[in-house]
């Protein structure tokens, strides 16, 4: 499965898929384009360092506004013969035109167990409303923001000495792991959508 990942900044989500890649723990999975609608970031070298093909689209002042900047994302990820897309870390909600061009094939990584703490600063979030277990998620994206069907999720423990950054950093640890996971099973057709439910094909062992 060709993939496209959408980014905005760091690109340590990003990284963890291309090592896996390189490292054959992705099979299936190829990633054709990297794009950013932050210009200099971090993740578009990652790319570039792992001979991916990188396309910075600045959404300030882009010409025609979001539906123009969301269509002009959309045309180069098909461009670059992109089937499926990942979400990286990439700050913006994504509109009709992506949604209709990869139906059922975008997946999104956020910090936090949803449907608990979507939105922005879900660490921080977290800690807040006191509870003592957080985590990530990786789900299809749908029209709302971080609220389609679940597919990988991993808990990680609130400290009593956590700050927002530090229970962030232990998320992002988990957040590498299930989002390999993912996209390991998405590019290998092992996830059916039932209603909200996502339900994963296993192999069938014998012997
Ligand atoms: C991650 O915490 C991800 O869950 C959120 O944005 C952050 C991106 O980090 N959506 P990175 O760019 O992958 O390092």
């Amino acid at each position: 499965m060709r993939f496209g990942v959408l980014v905005s900044g760091r690109g340590s989500n990003l990284s963890a898929l291309l090592d896996a890649r390189a490292q054959g723990r992705l099979p299936e999975a190829v990633f054709r384009l990297v794009l950013s609608n932050v210009p200099g970031v971090r993740a578009l070298e990652i790319a570039a360092a792992h001979g991916v093909a990188t396309t910075p689209l600045d959404h300030r002042g882009f010409p025609g506004g979001r539906r123009a900047h969301d269509a002009a994302v959309r045309d180069a990820l098909l461009a670059a013969g992109c089937e499926a897309l990942v979400l990286a870390g990439y700050m913006r909600v994504i509109g009709p035109a992506l949604l209709e061009a990869f139906p059922g094939r975008i997946v999104n990584i956020h910090p936090s167990l949803l449907p608990a703490f979507p939105g922005l600063e879900a660490p921080r979030q977290a800690l807040e409303a006191g509870v003592r277990v957080s985590g990530c998620t990786v789900h299809f994206v749908d029209a709302g923001v971080d609220s389609g069907p679940i597919i990988v999720q991993r808990a990680v423990p609130v400290l009593d000495e956590d700050t927002p950054e530090s229970l962030a950093a232990r998320i992002l640890e988990q957040e590498h792991a299930a989002l390999v996971e993912a996209v390991d099973l998405l590019s290998r057709g092992r996830l059916v959508l039932e209603g909200r439910r996502v339900r994963r094909l296993e192999s069938v062992r014998t012997g």
